[in-house]
Parts: C-alpha cells; structure tokens; sequence
C-alpha cells in the first residue's frame, strides 16, 4: 500500500471555491459524497466510435469495468479520446497515431486521475493509447475489446483482411462472381470485435498481454464471449488495487518485458507493424530499444501459432486452444518468466497452470509450424538504417535472390501503371515503390504489400519481391521488403533506384543490396529533389516537422520520454 497522496485529492480534498467546483459540477451526474472522500479515481480511456467499428462495443465493456471499480472502492469516471479505425481513416490512421497519445496524454495529465484503463481494439488504438499513458505513469491496465468471431461462407473460414486480398484478386480475374464477393464481405465481420486474424490488432493485443499490460488471457478471448465482460470487470477491480499498490506502468513496462514481447510476437507469427509501435512506446517509458533488438532476441525464435496470416486459423480458435498463456508457457526457457504483469503477478505464475487444448493451433516447441519465424533486420546500400521483413508470411524461394527493378515514383504512378498490358516485366522482377514512407505519403500506409501486376497473376504466379519505405497490413502476406530506412522522401537510397537497376534480397545474411556504383549513386543524388511538403498548416505540418523515421518508430522528437511522473498542472479558476 502506498501512502503517497492520492493525485485526485489535489481537486477533490480543497474546502475552498476549487474543490466546491470541482465536486460540486460533477454531482451534476448524480454521485454522492463519498465518490471524493479520497478514494482512487479511475479514468476508463475510451477508443468507441462507430467510425471504428472494430471498438464500437467498447462502451458496453467500460460500464463492466465501472461494476469493478465501484466495488473494489473506486470511482470510475469514463472519457473519450480520438478513435483511430482503421477501414475509414484516410489517408492512413498512422498519421494520426501519435496525435492520438497526445490527446490521451494530455487528457490524463489535465483530469483528477490516480489511475487508468486503456480501452482498445482496432489496431492503433493500442499503440496510440499505451504510448501517451507511458508518458504519464500513472497505474495502467488494458482493457482490449477482443477478436471478432470466425467469418466463414460457402464452407470456406474467412479471414478479416487476409482473405480479402485474396478475394479481391479472385474478383479481378473472374474466378468469383460479385454475388460470392459480397457474399464474403458480409460474412468477414459477423460480430463485435477487432479483425480475427493475427493481424496488427491481435497482435496488439498480444503485445500487451505480453508486456504484462493485461489481466493473464486477455488477448484472445473473442468480443463477443461472455467472458470478455467478465475480463472487463476483473480489471476494474484491479486497477484500484494497483493504484493502492503504487503500481505504475514503468514497473510494468522494463526491458525485460520488452524483451518478452519480441519473442513472443515471433511464436504468434505477429505483424510487422509490431516493430514501430514498440519503438515507440519503449521511447516514451525511457527502455532502450533498437531496430536490431528484434532480429537478435526474435529471428531464431519458432512459429507456434497457426494463424492466418502465417497459417490457417484464426483468433477463435487460438482462444479455445488456450491463448497466450499456453505460448508463454510453451516459450518459458526462452522468456523472463519473473517479469511483473499488471496483477502483480509474474508470467511464471500467471501460466503455470496453462494447457494446449489443440496441439494444431498451438503447437509444442519441438513441432513448430516453422522455424526461425521472427521478424529479420535488414542491412545493405539500399537500407542504411534497416529495413524489415516477416519471412514468415514470404515466399522462401524469393528470400534470396537478385532481379530487375521495376520502379513506381509513387502510389499514384503505381495505380496507373501496374495493370498496364505494356509494363515491362516478369515474375523474376523487384517492384519497388517510392513515397510511401512516414513524411513521403504522409502517414505510412499499409501499401506494402500492393497487388503484383495483372499480367503476374494471370501467370499463376501469386507472390513476388515488393520493397518500399511503408508498412504492410499485419493481415497481408508476401516477399515484402518493409520500412526501407531513410525514407526515399527525404533523400534514403531508395529515392535513387531505377528501373532496370539490379538488387539483391539476401534474408539470410540481412542484406539488402543495389547493384549500382557509389559514384553513379552520388551522381544520382546530385540529381535528386525533394517533393514540396505535404502541407503548409495545421496537423499535418506538425507531424511533417516532427516525425522521425520507421527506424524509431515514427515517433514525435519532442514526444520521446515522458513528464517524469504526472505533475498537477495549475488550476484554472
Ligand atoms: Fe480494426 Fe482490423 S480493421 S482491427
């Protein structure tokens, strides 16, 4: 128990004209007394929105997490903060993801908070919401809103997203009707809930739950189980006691559990995307991480978890096999199984008891659906800062190998020209897309992985190299190059390929290689102008000013590190 002063009792405990309005505006809600007698005050950080369908039933699960607060002692008071869904968005939610934690940032630290709940889902309602908290350091839990259901039509399982490249592609080459299209659509999102697959939101979700975020199981457990709710209620009642307990999130959030996590994303087969949110989130708490860490703590590590997009099912299925606990479990010689998670527990006592109940979703260490599944580290003249790939969702017969490459400028001269019957190429080619990096799109799209040219497709031929300084869909899959640092936006080597230059992928030995002179490379470079900015005002110009690069993690320079606590700002009467 902790006897620092409670945060609220700044607003709550004065006898003066502040406290009088600080209570007096809030019973205007119909609390009594007692709810300002010193008790912790619990903000419930809600993402709903139905702009984001993916968290439209989070303002049923904050209502489960009130139930427990209120009878642990609590008063919860619920707040919205920018919902960042990410179908509707455009151009991309990336772009919005650290304005996002400044909102959730700035909300804490202004409000008579002790501590908070992060409700989230949709894929950078995480991230965005856990970085701006770790700013602050209050006690922190997460509440995340939980999978959809399995979709599935005509006897097939449907995938949120990775199906539907695959259905889109079906559709351009008449294979399916615009009936049997529609007909997934509908059936893709049958429920309540973030996308099935291991796509960025479950992986999200896993992240958390492995950085010790989470009450133990939350990751998989479907929106629309009953146990979902019960979840929410559990933490309500835990936050109350981590914030007697002291308990803040850079207890939590330490190396070691950074360390968990990396390994961990490599056994669920995790998106991409998992890197730069990490980054970003270890720069707010202060824990030193890099673009290496990944490959050295993740690379080696095997694929347990079969899900799509790596393998066949989907988020449903991992919940019934036992969810994380049993991958934890599974991967314990390889984990700090002392870390400390949000029930003051550690890993090694929250899974002790875990079990498989399906040997083929979750597989056993010495069975893995693949070796050295985690994300590889790429080096090379094209990547000076690093770029990444999931070998695990590529092709392995492209993972080394040299072709031609066919360059677009950009997005633009990308849609123009990929279907075009006269583009120039074969399936032994490299496509290589400029401008969609963090300043170049702006936002970083999740492009990566864009459609091969229709002429590929109709060859049979459904994979190809694809490189490019943007993310790709945790949903996707593909030989796909990403996050090609420095960006070609402002000037990285890959602002400089052309068309028909040579590059050689080399995963095995993390190369990324442009077959072109250093001398015709500074030749080129001479030749090389920026693009105007995107913008000249408002947000946007912001975000241009400030982003760093994909290399860490895309983050605000001025939002790296934290307000060393959570400083009572002044009051404004
Ligand atoms: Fe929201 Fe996939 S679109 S999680």
């Amino acid at each position: 128990m902790t006897t620092k002063p409670r945060r609220s009792q700044t607003w709550f405990g004065d006898f003066g004209t502040l406290g009088f309005t600080h209570r007096s505006w809030l019973k205007n809600q119909g609390y009594p007394d007692d709810m300002f007698d010193g008790r912790p005050v619990i903000g419930i950080c809600n993402t709903w929105s139905e702009l984001t369908p993916c968290n439209a039933h989070l303002r049923v699960l904050a209502e489960y997490v009130k139930r427990g607060v209120y009878e642990a002692g609590g008063f919860p008071l619920e707040f919205p903060v920018m919902s960042l869904g990410e179908v509707l968005m455009r151009p991309t939610t990336m772009l919005f993801r650290n304005l996002a934690s400044m909102d959730v940032e700035e909300s804490i630290r202004a409000n008579p908070l002790d501590g908070i709940v992060l409700l989230t889902g949709c894929d950078k309602t995480t991230p965005s919401t856990v970085m701006g908290a770790a700013s602050v350091n209050l006690p922190t839990l997460v509440v995340n809103g939980g999978p959809m259901l399995d979709g599935s039509s005509r006897g097939r399982m449907i995938g949120s997203g990775t199906d539907l490249w695959r259905i889109t592609d079906e559709l351009r080459l008449g294979q399916i009707s615009l009936d049997d299209y529609h007909d997934y659509e509908s059936c893709m999102s049958r429920s309540d809930g973030h996308c099935s697959t291991m796509g960025t939101a479950s992986t999200m979700a896993v992240m958390v739950e492995a950085l010790g975020l989470t009450l133990p199981g939350a990751a998989a457990i479907p929106a629309a189980d009953s146990r979902r709710r019960r979840l929410a209620w559990l933490s309500g009642r835990r936050i109350v006691q981590m914030v007697e307990e002291d308990l803040t999130l850079s207890h939590i959030l330490t190396r070691p559990a950074f360390e968990n996590a990396i390994k961990l994303n490599a056994a669920v087969g995790g998106s991409s995307n998992f890197v730069i949110h990490m980054l970003a989130i270890a720069g707010r708490i202060g824990v030193d991480l890099s673009l290496d860490d990944f490959d050295r703590l993740g690379s080696e590590l095997p694929l347990l978890v079969n899900l799509m997009p790596s393998g066949e099912y989907l988020m449903e299925e991992f919940f019934e096999a036992g969810g994380l606990p049993v991958v934890i479990q599974a991967l314990r010689e390889h984990l700090h199984m002392d870390a400390l998670t949000v029930n003051g527990k550690t890993h090694a006592e929250n899974t002790a008891s875990a079990q498989a109940w399906n040997h083929e979703v979750i597989r056993p260490l010495d069975n893995p659906l693949k070796e050295h599944a985690g994300l590889a580290v790429l080096r090379g003249n094209l990547a000076p800062n690093g770029a990444i790939i999931k070998p695990s969702a590529a092709s392995t017969h492209l993972l080394e190998h040299t072709g031609r490459a066919i360059v677009f400028e950009d997005y633009d001269d990308y849609h123009a020209r990929i279907d075009d019957p006269a583009l120039d190429v074969s399936a032994s080619d490299i496509l290589v897309l400029k401008q969609v990096g963090p300043k170049g799109y702006p936002g970083m799209p999740e492009v990566g992985n864009f459609h091969l040219p229709k002429k590929i497709l109709e060859q049979g031929i459904t994979d190809m190299i694809r490189i490019s300084d943007g993310r790709m869909s945790g949903t996707a899959f593909g030989t796909v190059v990403l996050h090609v640092a420095p960006e070609s936006a402002v000037g990285g080597p890959l602002a400089l390929v052309q068309t028909g230059d040579q590059i050689t992928l080399d995963v095995g030995n993390r190369s990324l290689h442009l077959h072109v002179s250093d001398d015709e490379l500074v030749r080129r470079r001479e030749g090389w102008t920026p693009r105007p900015a995107h913008a000249e005002r408002g947000y946007v110009k912001l975000y241009l000013d400030h982003v760093m690069g994909a290399d860490k993690g895309a983050d605000f320079d001025f939002l790296v590190g934290g307000s060393g606590g959570a400083p009572i700002l002044k009051g404004n009467h």
